[in-house]
Order: structure tokens, then C-alpha cells, then sequence
């Protein structure tokens, strides 16, 4: 494949400014050709780059691979991008797969292809690694193992030597000359320095592994982490995490001490009647009694119930809606000012004309609380896809994914952290409503427990019916962290390490 640039001009609009960054580009890079292209920063490099990878249009000119007119990125141009661009949430070994899982290629000849580019980039040894874990030069060595594990016919390649060490730097370079002089690729590489990124097709190969081992060894000095034990992240675990729990009980039972202190003073002071500040053990009776004969559990498991369908629904809802706002400016344009007037009204406000649309039964109380989550989901849900950086997508498309292979593998992994937040956010929300729904014409469920206990003056069940309901939102935030801890391995990776 050859490439072909004519009367190329590309200008961007910053500020309000036109800034030309290339004017009148003639390039002819011959099949099987390295071209290097070489000029100061802020040339205009990284654009006609960009440009033939399909990630940018021109102003004016075309452009031509293989004989085709390029209108977007594809399998057949590998990327080396200027600022190693990797995965997060996959490993090394992941990474360097991608575009081979992509075309649905055979484990087995996946493995063996990372094997062999992870070997020639020096880094065999660290395939289980994930991208916080590595050093600058470890990424764009990953980086560029991707883009050749995927065999494109073409490579361009941003500066890719960059962010290496003189001796890495060689290893690669010669390697770079055996690849295109065996593989025949078309290279078109980009630099600004003729001394650093020089490519010498003709140099001797021999102990090339030895000497990408040697590159891969890490440093033997002591570095003393800064502020690691600060790190919000390290916090609940080890010895550490011990103490963080120690503390934490502690507060809790100091609230618990001075709570049973004015009671229990109150009680034997007789400052205010004895029902209206029910002790810790009026509380405990209370509780013990409801668990004893069920009545608790039901109360739970309806306002749980109510709590998962309406939760759910909107949650669903939420996710798809965000997904395809985020992704759809049209969808965006026409959902953000009906969303930004909506989403002010304070959910109560409503909470009557859910009863007159759905009555008193379950459907005002599930309707309520999937209104209630629904928007600050979606909002969450919309701006964490939107935070997602496109050259991830770049370094995707430039791999082979599609349309449904950059939502699946790279826009909901990377949003998935924001949209676990979003969550978490939903539930507490659907919890706070819950107790608000069932204040009215409600016969089962925490709501009722407690305005059962206004009417019959039990001052007692209101007190136990708001901690059952602290302890469900503790646990459920506890579990939701847990599986958020399970899940984005690759983000606390850089953390405990
Ligand atoms: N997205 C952008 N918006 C506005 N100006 C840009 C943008 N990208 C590049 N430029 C401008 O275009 C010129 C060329 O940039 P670039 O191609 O990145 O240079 P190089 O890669 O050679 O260092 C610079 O003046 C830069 O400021
Ligand atoms: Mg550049």
C-alpha cells in the first residue's frame, strides 16, 4: 500500500483565530517505502499524521492509500501515537491483543503473536502488568508492540521513540529496519530530532534480546514513594486498613456512648418524659421484638422490593439514554435543556401527582422513586461517557473496532468507574425517597414502620426504623465498593504496588 498526499492544507480554529498547521502538502510514500518526516515542533507533523490515519480532515487535498480516498481510521494503518495511548483497564498482554481479538482471531494464535512482539519490545516479562504500572518507556513500547501485533500494512508512527532510553531507543530502531526489511511494511515516522529518533535500517541485530532484557530491568535504587501512605486508594487495607477500621468503630461507638448518656440521663433525671427520647435499649427491644415475629423483615423486604424495581428500571434507562445522549449530539441537544429545567424540581413536589396518576398502591411508589433516580443517573451516567478520551477511541478505530466494538470495548470499560458512581448515587437516592413514598397510603414498608410509628406515638420504632435503614445503605454502599474494588483491579494496581 502506498500512500498518497496532494495539495494537502489543514487549519484550525482556536479561539477564534485561524491557525494554519499545514499548507499545501504534496507526500509520495512508495509500498514497502520508510519515509521520515522531520521538522521542529509545532510543524504540523502530528496533523498530516492524523489526517492519514483518518482521525483528522483536511481543509483542502486529498489523501490516498492503497489507491483509496481516506475517510476515517481503519485496521489497514497501525498508530504509534506521540503520547503512548494504552488501554487502562486491560494488561500489557490485553493491550497488545486488542486489535487480534477484534478480528476474532484463535487464543492460541493470539497468545502466540504477543508472545513474539512482547519479546521483541523487551517486556515478555511484564504481560500480567497493567498501564499505571508501567514507566513511560515500558507504554510505548507496549504501544508499539500493539500496532504491529496487528499487522497493518501501513505504520505511522508519531515520535514514538520519545518517552525511550538512548539504549531501548536503539534496540527498537534496528528492530523497526528488521521488521520493515522482513514484513514490508509502509512507514511513514514522524520526528523532531535527527540525532534521537534516527532510524538506521542497516544496524547489527546481534543480542537484541539480551539487550531489550537489560532495557526491561528495573531500577535497583531505593525511591522513597511520595506521600504513598496519604494515598486515599492504600486506605482499608493491610495494617493500615486496620487502623483506618479501628478509628472508624470508635467513632461509631462514641455516637452510640453519648446517645446512651443523654437517654439514659434523661430517663433517670426526668428532664422530659422518657418516651420521647427512647434509649438505645427501648431501641433494642423494639428491634428484637419486630425481628422476633417477622413484622421487621417484611417491612424490609418491601421497601427493599419497591426500592430494586424502580431503581432498576431507571438505572437501565439511565444507562442507555446517558450512553446514547453522550454519543448523539442531536439526542443531547434536545435532552440537556429539558433535563436542566426537570432535574431542579425537587422530587417531592411531585410525589402527589404520582399518587393521583397511580393511586396508593405499589406503581406511585416504584414510578416515584424510578423518577426520583432516573435523572441524576443519567446526568452522571452521560458526563462520564462524554470524560472518555478520544484517543483511546483513535487508538481503537486505528486497531479495527466499529461502532459497537469502541462502545463495548473501550467506551464502557473507560466510563464504567463514572458509571459505578452513578450507581451508588442512585440507590442512596431510591432510599431517601423510599421512607418519603411510603409515608402515604402505604401498609407495609420502612415509610410505614416509622409513620406507624408517629400515629401509635411510638417514639422507639421511628428511632429503629431510621437505623435499619442507615445500616441497609451502609451495607449496600459496602458491597457496591467492594464489587467497584473487584472491578477496577487495573486502577488500584498502581496504588498497592
Ligand atoms: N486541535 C487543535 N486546535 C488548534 N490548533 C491545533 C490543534 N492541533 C494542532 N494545532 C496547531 O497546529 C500546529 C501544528 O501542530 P502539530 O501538528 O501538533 O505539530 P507537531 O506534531 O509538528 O509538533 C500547531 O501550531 C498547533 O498549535
Ligand atoms: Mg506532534
Amino acid at each position: 500500500m502506498n500512500i498518497h498526499v496532494r495539495g494537502l492544507s489543514r487549519t484550525f480554529v482556536a479561539q477564534g483565530r485561524e491557525t494554519p498547521a499545514l499548507l499545501d502538502v504534496d507526500l509520495e510514500v512508495a509500498e514497502h517505502e520508510f519515509v521520515c518526516l522531520l521538522g521542529p515542533s509545532g510543524c504540523g507533523k502530528s496533523t498530516l499524521l492524523n489526517i492519514v490515519a483518518g482521525f483528522l480532515r483536511p481543509s483542502a487535498g486529498e489523501v490516498r492509500v492503497g489507491g483509496r480516498p481516506v475517510t476515517g481510521p481503519g485496521a489497514d494503518r497501525g498508530v504509534v501515537f506521540q503520547e503512548y495511548v494504552l488501554f487502562p483497564w486491560l494488561t500489557v498482554d490485553g493491550n497488545v491483543q486488542f486489535g487480534l481479538t477484534l478480528k476474532g482471531a484463535p487464543a492460541a494464535e493470539r497468545r502466540a503473536v504477543v508472545a513474539r512482539y512482547l519479546e521483541l519490545v523487551g517486556l515478555a516479562a511484564h504481560a500480567e502488568k497493567y498501564p499505571v504500572q508501567l514507566s513511560g518507556g515500558m507504554k510505548q513500547r507496549v504501544a508499539i508492540a500493539r500496532a504491529l501485533a496487528n499487522n497493518p500494512e501501513i505504520i505511522l508512527m508519531d515520535e514514538p521513540f520519545g518517552a525511550l532510553d538512548a539504549q531501548t531507543r536503539e534496540v527498537l530502531q534496528d528492530e523497526l529496519g528488521r521488521i520493515q526489511r522482513v514484513e514490508h511494511k509502509t512507514v511513514l515516522f514522524v520526528t523532531h530530532s535527527i540525532r534521537g529518533d534516527d532510524h538506521r535500517a542497516g544496524a547489527d541485530q546481534a543480542g537484541l534480546s539480551d539487550q531489550a532484557a537489560r532495557g526491561a530491568r528495573p531500577l535497583r535504587a531505593r525511591v522513597h514513594p511520595l506521600r504513598e501512605r496519604d494515598h486515599p486508594r492504600g486506605e482499608g487495607r493491610g495494617r493500615q486498613g486496620a487502623r483506618v477500621r479501628r478509628t472508624r468503630i470508635l467513632a461509631l461507638l462514641g455516637v452510640l456512648a453519648v446517645w446512651a448518656a443523654v437517654s439514659y440521663g434523661n430517663r433517670a433525671l426526668g428532664v422530659m418524659m422518657p418516651a420521647l427520647l427512647p434509649t438505645p435499649g427501648d431501641v433494642g427491644t423494639v428491634f428484637a421484638e419486630t425481628a422476633r415475629d417477622g413484622t421487621l423483615w417484611r417491612h424490609v423486604v418491601t421497601s427493599l422490593g419497591r426500592v430494586a424495581v424502580g431503581f432498576g428500571a431507571a438505572a437501565v434507562a439511565a444507562l442507555a439514554l446517558g450512553l446514547l445522549a453522550a454519543m448523539c449530539v442531536p439526542v443531547r441537544l434536545m435532552l440537556e435543556p429539558i433535563i436542566e429545567f426537570v432535574r431542579p424540581i425537587p422530587p417531592l413536589a411531585f410525589l402527589p401527582m404520582f399518587l393521583v396518576w397511580f393511586g396508593l398502591g405499589e406503581a406511585s411508589k416504584v414510578a416515584f422513586i424510578g423518577y426520583t433516580t432516573f435523572f441524576p443517573m443519567f446526568v452522571a451516567v452521560a458526563a462520564a461517557v462524554l470524560r472518555v478520551d478520544v484517543t483511546l477511541l483513535r487508538a481503537a478505530a486505528s486497531l479495527g473496532a466499529g461502532h459497537l466494538d469502541l462502545i463495548r470495548r473501550v467506551i464502557v470499560p473507560a466510563a464504567l468507574p463514572g458509571i459505578i458512581v452513578a450507581l451508588r448515587l442512585g440507590f442512596a437516592l431510591a432510599l431517601f425517597v423510599i421512607v418519603g413514598a411510603e409515608f402515604m397510603g402505604a401498609d407495609a414498608g420502612l415509610g410505614h414502620l416509622i409513620m406507624e410509628g408517629r400515629t401509635f406515638f411510638l417514639p422507639a420504632q421511628i428511632v429503629m426504623g431510621a437505623l435499619v435503614l442507615g445500616l441497609l445503605g451502609s451495607v449496600v454502599n459496602a458491597l457496591l465498593l467492594a464489587a467497584e474494588r473487584r472491578l477496577f483491579r487495573w486502577r488500584e494496581a498502581g496504588a498497592t504496588s
